[in-house]
């Protein structure tokens, strides 16, 4: 028996395979375009490991993926592979409609004509899990319930949008086909290898180079914060116990406005690597101009989850914090090896029009 990964060489995708291969002994091939987001440094303790085979490939592929999967005959595929930062999705929109759409649309296609092809109870247990976010449901008031599976779809950006669109292709391809998929929604994952373009991560890195903190707008936007591998043991529950055709938010219980989240990363960093100058790393905070378009408020029901599969976090933002910035303290290298040319460019073209 083995699984199918995509987008594996990802944050959540890489850790993910690392988390699986820690568990269980059944094989991944881990399918990834390697684009910017893509890094196979994040796998490099994998690389005498057998049951780990890289490709590198496009899920969008209809030649390479449906000969994948004659050759290698898995037992699930969990589709992680996406473009996944809003602020791109802002800048270039084309490249989310080409990966989260058009992408899935072809990775669906390739996984029904392998799995029609399957013997009966090899089909009984062939599972497709799509892994998606609570952005598709867009953003909520302060006062507002937490989304729960039953919330209407509003995406707000595109690349909220493009990940909605995948969803209802899911859907669709169980309501229609009777392929056996499972989606899970999840809140603003973070941990180790996170790409530092996304908040917590660009943070740490640009606290520790002396650089400006920069906090969009007021600063109260909230989001559900997750700690990355208790994302991964859902997502392994949901493959193991889900129920075909259903959907399962995923949350850690852990709703903040993102100043205070700078704040707590300056705190920990204060604490673990002082700077010279023995000033708070608060004084490096810096208002600039909004996102547009920007969702208020993100917050997750996870009772589903919970009731019906078990599942709960296991850390709490505290513990899972504290694991995240000293991973980034002991692994520089691995950040320096990520602010190619490529990331700098991005970093001028995000940041530098915001006042
Ligand atoms: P990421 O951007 O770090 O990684 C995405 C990976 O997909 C990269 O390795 C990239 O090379 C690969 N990829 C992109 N296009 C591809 C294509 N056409 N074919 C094959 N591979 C391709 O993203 P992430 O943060 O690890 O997110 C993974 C998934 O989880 C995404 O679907 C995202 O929407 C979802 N998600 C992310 C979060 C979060 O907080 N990061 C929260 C909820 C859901
Ligand atoms: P991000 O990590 O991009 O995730 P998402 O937009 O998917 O929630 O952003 C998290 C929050 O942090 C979001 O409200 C935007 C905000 N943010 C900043 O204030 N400054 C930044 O430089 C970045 C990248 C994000």
């Amino acid at each position: 028996m083995m699984i199918f990964v995509t987008g594996g060489a990802g944050f959540i995708g890489a850790n993910f395979v690392l988390d699986w291969l820690q568990e269980h002994d059944e094989p991944i091939v881990n399918i990834d375009k390697l684009t910017y987001a893509g890094n196979l440094e994040s796998l490099a303790s994998l690389q005498d490991d057998s049951r780990h085979t890289f490709v590198h490939a496009d899920i969008g592929d209809t030649k390479v993926i449906p000969e994948l999967l004659a050759k290698h005959q898995p037992r699930a595929v969990i589709n992680f592979a996406a473009e996944s930062h809003v602020d791109r999705s802002i800048h270039s929109p084309e490249d989310f409609i080409q990966t989260n759409v058009v992408g899935t649309f072809h990775l669906l296609e390739s996984v029904r004509s392998y799995w029609n092809q399957l013997d009966q109870q090899n089909k009984t247990d062939f599972r497709f899990l799509h892994v998606s976010t609570d952005e598709v449901y867009g953003s909520l008031t302060k006062n507002e319930p937490a989304f729960t599976e039953q919330h209407q779809y509003e995406p707000n950006s595109p690349y909220s949008a493009s990940k909605a669109a995948s969803d209802h292709l899911v859907r669709s391809y169980h309501h229609t086909y009777g392929l056996p998929v499972l989606t899970t929604n999840c809140s603003n994952n973070y941990g180790p290898y996170h790409f530092p373009e996304k908040l917590i991560p660009l943070m740490i890195v640009n606290a520790l180079a002396g650089k400006s903190l920069p906090i969009y707008g007021d600063g109260q936007q909230i989001r559900d914060w997750l700690y990355v591998k208790d994302h991964c043991s859902a997502i392994r529950r949901v493959v193991a116990a889900g129920i075909i055709g259903e959907t399962y938010n995923v949350g850690g219980w852990n709703e903040k406005p993102n100043i205070e989240i700078v704040h707590t990363v300056c705190a920990l960093l204060d604490e673990l690597r002082p700077r010279e100058d023995k000033k708070s790393y608060t004084e490096q905070i810096t208002f600039v101009t909004d996102r547009l378009g920007h969702d208020r408020r993100y917050a997750i029901d996870a009772r589903k989850i919970e009731r019906e599969l078990g599942w709960k976090p296991a850390e709490t933002f505290d513990t899972g914090i504290r694991k995240t910035v000293q991973w980034y303290l002991d692994n520089q290298e691995w950040v320096a090896n990520v602010q190619s040319g490529a990331y700098r460019d991005w970093v001028e073209t995000n940041y530098a029009e915001r006042t």
